[in-house]
């Protein structure tokens, strides 16, 4: 039977390093308690004079896998891209990074929509589209440049975010190899919709002076309701890849949850039973990227040595939407 397997993953983070100190000058807030709270201590920031658009990020990472794996741009033959805050509404940014890479091929192109869990969907997408032959190298990237969203007034959110990229180059297993995707589970609750958004800018509600004006148009979040459901849907989604793949969370060499918040990844640790040295957090250095967490935290440690071919990795995120998922793969 065919199966998939992480070929290469790359990163790419912001020059700008932006510190809890550097954000106590702009908004009524201070280091001690962002990390605390969070576990933050500084950020990446992308430039806004060009060459660090989310489509730059993806470009730069993938070509560092390409140069890694020996591989040529027309090797990849699909590109799913997971972001929240495109380059541009049209066209999409799976298209702009395809000319930006040289493919030629003519790839299809999607950009995946799921906030935070992003890249967690675009890896079980590339494990079902290689599984049914659709593809033999999907590129799936997440790439946050969330610092133009964010209303730098607002500490409620303006604290918790930062920019950067991970991507990931998923091929057909070879036989014999230890190295596969092993089971995936992806979930969506439209109930908790008003826990985290942006309304205004859409069909509905499209950018207007008065909008604005009111500079209602930024993200807005109830974090005490995402906190509360994050745990809980991290620990459903975690034991639900674990059941499919009749395996026991025991057998985790690594949890890759995406970084929200320190407190909801030791929570989550804890629920699942696992000790804190298999849980991989970077969100002092990056803070929350969104789409990007997980594939950062995931190429950190592969690139660090900690994580090895034929360990056992559970990847694990929950954004807005509510959108939820969970990928377990033999590395
Ligand atoms: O990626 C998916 C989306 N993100 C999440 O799901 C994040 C989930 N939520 C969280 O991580 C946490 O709920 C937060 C970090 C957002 C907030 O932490 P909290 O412990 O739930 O704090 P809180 O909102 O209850 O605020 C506690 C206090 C409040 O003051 P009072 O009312 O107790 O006097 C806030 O006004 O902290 C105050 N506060 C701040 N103080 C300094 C809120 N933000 C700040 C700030 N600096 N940046």
């Amino acid at each position: 039977m065919i199966a998939s397997r992480i070929v290469g993953t790359g990163v790419y983070l912001p020059k700008e390093v932006r510190t809890n100190v550097d954000l106590e000058k702009v908004v009524d807030t201070n280091d001690e308690w962002i990390f605390e709270r969070t576990g933050i201590r500084q950020r990446h920031i992308c430039s806004t004079e060009g060459g660090e658009w989310p489509t730059d990020m993806a470009c730069q990472a993938t070509k560092d896998i390409l140069a890694e794996g020996g591989y040529r741009p027309n090797d990849i033959d699909m590109i799913l891209f997971a972001t929240l805050t495109p380059d541009f509404k049209l066209p999409n940014c799976a298209c702009v990074l395809q000319e930006k890479l040289g493919i030629t091929n003519k790839c299809a192109t999607l950009d995946i929509s799921a906030a935070c869990s992003g890249f967690v969907y675009g890896m079980a997408l590339a494990d079902a589209l290689i599984k049914t032959e659709m593809a033999s190298h999907i590129l799936v990237v997440g790439s946050e440049m969330l610092s133009r969203e964010l209303n730098w007034k607002d500490r409620n959110t303006c604290v918790l975010f930062g920019d950067g990229c991970g991507a990931a180059l998923i091929g057909r297993a070879k036989e014999g190899e230890k190295s596969e995707v092993l089971s995936s589970c992806l979930n969506g609750d439209g109930k908790g919709a008003e826990f985290f958004s942006q309304p205004i800018g859409g069909s509905v509600s499209p950018i207007t002076v008065e909008n604005l004006q009111k500079q209602n148009h930024f993200m807005s979040m109830k974090g005490k309701e995402m906190f509360r459901v994050a745990t809980r849907t991290m620990a459903e989604s975690a034991w639900a890849v674990m059941k499919k793949a009749k395996m026991e969370l025991d057998d985790i060499s690594w949890f890759i949850p995406h970084q929200a918040n320190a407190r909801i990844i030791e929570t989550t640790g804890k629920l699942l039973g696992l000790p804190r040295e298999k849980l991989v957090m970077n969100i002092d250095k990056y803070a929350n990227t969104s789409a990007a967490t997980v594939p950062i935290a995931l190429h950190e440690a592969i690139s660090d040595g900690r994580i090895k071919r034929g360990d056992l990795v559970l990847l694990d995120a929950f954004g807005a939407g509510l959108t939820s998922g969970a990928v377990l793969l033999r590395y």
